[in-house]
């Protein structure tokens, strides 16, 4: 019984030590090249997208500071940067827009464009997207 309170005390202990409790993974988040590497392929992915004939439509009229800002800090956080996403939620963000499947696609085809320009390895590239694609199902058809 004492050896199980002691040793209990010292797995508390030792995991409330500074540096030891986060073991998030941010191998993401540094192959994006950080927060500033992030903003800039969200700016990049933005320009892209009003560059698009075909989904330029959708930012006519928007907030391009506000959602810069909002899809910056989704896009660490997923990453497993150090930042919180204060935006709406997807559902809330997308509805009434109409977003095809095809839309999503050419999003993600600008976001490959600004990754490409902002070299980040298709390794990289492939994790952040595997990340992004789930999120259809909140965004596509609302
Ligand atoms: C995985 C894909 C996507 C993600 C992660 C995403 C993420 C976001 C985020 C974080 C916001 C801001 C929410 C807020 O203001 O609180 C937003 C808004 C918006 N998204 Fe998306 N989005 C995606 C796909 C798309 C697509 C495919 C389109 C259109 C082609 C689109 C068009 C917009 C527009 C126009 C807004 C601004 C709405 C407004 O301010 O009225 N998004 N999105």
């Amino acid at each position: 019984m004492y050896k199980f309170l002691i040793s209990s005390v010292l797995f508390a202990t030792i995991s409330l030590l500074p540096g030891q409790a986060d073991a998030r993974d941010d191998s993401l988040y540094q192959q994006l090249g950080g927060t500033a590497g992030i903003e800039q392929i969200v700016e990049d992915t933005l320009f892209n997208s009003i560059d698009d004939r075909r989904i330029r439509h959708h930012f006519t009229e928007v907030d391009m500071v506000r959602l810069h800002e909002k899809l910056s800090e989704q896009i660490c956080e997923l990453a497993g940067g150090p930042c919180v996403y204060t935006g709406d939620d997807m559902v809330k963000s997308h509805t009434g827009m109409g977003v095809t499947r095809a839309d999503f696609n050419a999003l993600v085809e600008a976001m490959q464009l600004a990754m490409d320009d902002n070299n980040v390895s298709v390794t990289a590239q492939n994790r952040l997207l595997a990340l992004l694609a789930p999120m259809h199902h909140e965004i596509v058809g609302l």
